[in-house]
């Protein structure tokens, strides 16, 4: 409890960020991992491999962007930094864990960056009920040519998490959380399109419930709508169920699975 207070203080993260609570849901992973290690294991691994192996396409191995690199549990870093000259790696909250691992490699930097780049906004207007919500038109990087592989990790579902629970608490309706949330997912989909190099998306695509013989009783979009239809998957290997929330860890009753994707480059 005290070593989460600590962290929760050292942790760099700006005002705005906290207030939409970044800084809290990077410490969640934290525990979350430690509760689901065996679990989580397969689809961290597999995570590794599909950037392992999307990479191989990369004709020059100059800038390497990894957007939502969190605590690195599924970022081959050894490997991408060995290959690429420089590896950036970028998320709203870096935890410290990750600035010690980056200390390793001299190649590593790390960028605090909101990739919808519209947190600061939405702070800003987010109880002005007379002002609109931001719409994402994301740039940051497009404009750098030496950019040769870029890969989005685990995020898509999460862009929107965080700001719909902080706009629920305040003056916003469902349905213009519903258009942001729907808003920044697709923007991210056509950012990912703009950026330089070859691009990887790697994501959860939908949320199962399943009883406790394991049978699947609900399946819940979490993309709010949006969907991937014109990326293609390569084939077997491409698609895993991640064993989100194992069972007796929420309730005996009851566990949660994602159906996650890995698409090797939007682009292709
Ligand atoms: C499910 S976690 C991904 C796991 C991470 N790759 C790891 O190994 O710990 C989602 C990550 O996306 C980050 N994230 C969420 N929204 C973001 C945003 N708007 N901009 C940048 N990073 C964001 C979170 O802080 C978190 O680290």
């Amino acid at each position: 409890m005290i070593l989460e207070l600590v962290e929760n203080i050292l942790t760099p993260c700006s005002l705005s960020f906290r207030r939409v609570g970044y800084l809290r849901g990077q410490l969640g992973i934290k525990v979350r991992h430690r509760q689901c290690r065996r679990a989580w294991r397969t689809h961290l691994e597999l995570t590794k491999m599909a950037i392992l192996s999307a990479i191989q396409e990369c004709t020059q191995r100059r800038k390497c962007l990894i957007l939502g690199s969190g605590r690195l549990l599924d970022i081959p870093l050894r490997e991408l930094s060995q290959q690429f000259r420089e590896v950036i790696l970028v998320d709203t909250v870096h935890p410290l864990a990750a600035y010690a691992a980056a200390a390793w490699y001299r190649n590593v930097r790390l960028i605090r960056a909101d990739v919808t780049e519209t947190a600061e906004e939405l702070v800003r207007v987010a109880r002005r009920r007379e002002t609109p919500l931001p719409r994402a038109a994301p740039t940051r990087f497009c404009d750098d040519p030496e950019i040769d592989y870029v890969a989005s990790v685990n995020l898509l579902s999460q862009l929107a998490y965080l700001p719909g629970v902080f706009l629920e608490q305040g003056v916003r309706t469902e349905a213009e959380i519903e258009a942001y949330s729907h808003d920044v997912l697709s923007a991210h989909l056509g950012y990912l399109q703009r950026l330089p190099g070859i691009v990887t998306l790697i994501t959860d695509v939908e949320k199962l419930v399943l009883d406790k013989q394991g049978l699947i009783t609900e399946r819940i979009d979490i993309l709010h709508g949006v969907k991937l239809d014109g990326i293609k998957l390569n084939g077997e290997g491409d698609e895993w169920t991640w064993k989100h929330v194992p069972l007796n860890l929420l309730s005996r009753d009851f566990s949660y699975d994602r159906r996650v994707c890995a698409i090797a480059n939007v682009k292709s």
